[in-house]
């Protein structure tokens, strides 16, 4: 029994799978599961657009089945080689063993690491878009969005773009389409999955979606979550946005704390920026995972990095959290630590190394303090809170 086989369009199904269980896509907290989309479209030539998960495989054959005889099928498009999409690609084509592979040139040699010299596969530049019958799929490099091999298939004739892991959110539902969910939850997913994964790669998405500009799009088909029927317009803007680093006036405070000192810091800036009428978002470390509070950074103008000395550097949770930001590379945003110490310091020297090397402004700060901060240490703290808060308050 499988369930959730839907027709998008006349003679275009997704055939996927539905992870419900998933909580750590390497790395990524997924409280809310996730999907991986393939699309089988039945025209003259049958066509597979991506795989699954391994583990998914024979889901997704079952749904192929109620379809078509899967050995039937004549061409498998690999529109990324990561394997949440290419993992049951060795195990299809032993089904449908005249399928013909087609995937990207990079891709070639990626599909080659993971699954074997001997795979054969055509490469978009041997084959740059392929005639189905009634149908036409162009094969568009959107190279690191999400690796080098990356690419999207458009269809024409259906304006449905097959856009891999662009436009996916990480939401397990028995729910196929964008209007049929919750509004808040599905953009909250996109925005932590944009956030998460290809934050960094703001340049290569602005070139494609340049690229997509001439195109008529009127179905989003991505490899994660519900497909964009009644808003690819939205979500497409929305990338825009990301991609130009357009934030609002938000300060996000993100720290950990050992015997209190640090946290009450972080209390004390809370209260200088909220005054002000800046909204502010606090993570402590011990509580909020790092894939949390990257999402809350996305669209906040500032950071206030908490860290007490540990073995004279930087806290450990502190740290996985500085590393990860560094990887993510927000844009536009200034940054600022504070802190404890009992005698020689050391966390804030890491820490500011680390705001800079993530591409933050960093402001300079004086509120490293010894033990415990007193009243008037602490008022310098709420100060400083206000002085931010001015700081981001005019337009970005
Ligand atoms: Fe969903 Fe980059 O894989």
């Amino acid at each position: 029994m499988v369930f959730g086989l839907t027709e998008m369009k006349e003679g275009v199904y997704w055939v996927g799978a539905v992870d419900w269980n998933i909580r750590s896509f390497h790395g990524y907290i997924t409280n809310r599961g996730t999907t991986y989309n393939a699309y089988l479209l039945v025209d003259d030539k049958i066509t597979l657009v991506d795989t699954v998960k391994s583990p998914f495989f024979l889901e997704m054959l079952d749904r192929i089945r109620k379809i078509v005889d899967p050995s039937e099928v004549d061409f498998l498009i690999s529109n990324h080689t990561e394997p949440d999409h290419s993992g049951a690609i060795r195990a299809f084509l032993a089904v449908a063993e005249n399928a013909e592979l087609i995937a990207s040139e990079p891709g070639l040699k990626e599909l080659k690491r993971y699954y074997g010299e001997d795979l054969k596969c055509t490469t978009i530049t041997e084959k740059p878009s392929i005639d189905i019958g009634n149908r036409t799929l162009r094969f568009m490099p959107v190279p690191m969005v999400h690796w080098p091999d990356s690419m999207v298939t458009y269809v024409p004739e259906d304006k449905l773009l097959f856009s891999n892991d662009a436009f996916g959110q990480h939401l397990a539902t028995s729910k196929r389409f964008d209007d049929e969910v919750d509004q808040a939850i599905l953009f909250q997913e996109a925005k932590t999955y944009y956030a998460n994964i290809v934050m960094h790669l703001w340049r290569p998405i602005g070139k494609a979606l340049a690229a997509l500009g001439g195109a008529e799009i009127g179905m989003i088909a991505p490899s994660h979550g519900v497909i964009w029927r009644s808003g690819p317009g939205k979500i497409i803007e929305t990338y825009s946005r990301w991609v130009e680093g357009v934030s609002e006036p938000k300060v996000v405070i993100v720290y950990d704390t050992m015997w209190g000192s640090t946290e009450r810091i972080a209390n004390a800036l809370l209260e200088g920026v909220a005054s002000e009428g800046i909204e502010v978002k606090m993570h402590r470390l011990s509580s909020s995972h790092n894939s949390e509070v990257i999402t809350d950074v996305l669209d906040a103008r500032a950071v206030l990095i908490g860290s007490p000395t540990l073995n004279n550097g930087l806290f450990p949770s502190v740290a996985s959290f500085l590393t990860y930001l560094k990887g993510l590379r927000p844009r536009q945003k200034v940054g600022a630590f504070f802190g404890s110490h009992g005698w020689g310091g050391g966390a804030k020297q890491e820490a500011e190394a680390l705001i800079q090397a993530s591409g933050l402004e960093l402001v300079e700060s004086d509120l490293d303090f010894n033990l415990r901060p007193n009243e008037s240490e602490l008022r310098k703290a709420v100060d400083f809170g206000k002085k931010i808060s001015t700081k981001i308050s005019g337009n970005p």
